[in-house]
């Protein structure tokens, strides 16, 4: 016997429920997908100021280093990642601070007396105490931080996107 190429009824029911039930699923489980996985699709944006503590514990005209870390979330994943900047107190209230992460490949600075430069020991990057470039293959002079005094407290914004 020949099947009718129409839908029986009892299929356009089964077929109209399985469309009405998908729909409904669809709407009522993407939002919670949503709420699961927007951890893994956030990411922070850091934006803080770190305190130095007194600008008048730091020596006029020498770079002094100071190191921090800073904790990161990226979805699910924290990463604390440490931080160095050499401290450039110029005068009694004028004061500059560099990054010690060398603008060629990122490796750190050190700043050597006895020759008043900051060196990268990595491709022999020398910078001035300004940070400005003297010799080697860097880019650019040391990256400067902004900077704000408070009641005599010094502190860095940390930026990153
Ligand atoms: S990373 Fe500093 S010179 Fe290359």
């Amino acid at each position: 016997m020949a099947k009718s190429p129409h839908l029986s009824r009892q299929d356009f029911v089964k077929f109209t429920a399985g469309v009405l039930g998908s729909i409904m699923g669809a709407i009522v489980g993407l939002p919670a997908i949503g709420y699961l996985l927007s951890p893994a699709l956030k990411t922070t944006k850091l934006d803080a100021w770190v305190s130095l503590g007194p600008l008048e514990n730091y020596p006029i005209g020498v770079p002094t280093p100071f190191s921090f870390t800073r904790s990161k979330v990226n979805g699910w994943e924290k990463t604390v990642n440490s931080y160095g900047v050499f401290i450039l107190r110029k005068s009694e209230s004028e004061v500059v601070v560099f990054s010690n992460v060398c603008t060629h490949l990122s490796c750190r600075v050190a700043w050597k007396e006895d020759i008043q430069q900051y060196y990268c020991p990595c491709h022999d990057a020398h910078f001035g105490i300004n940070g400005e470039i003297i010799s080697g293959p860097q880019p650019r002079p040391l990256d400067r931080y902004e900077t704000r005094l408070e009641g005599g407290n010094l502190s860095i914004r940390l930026l990153e996107g």
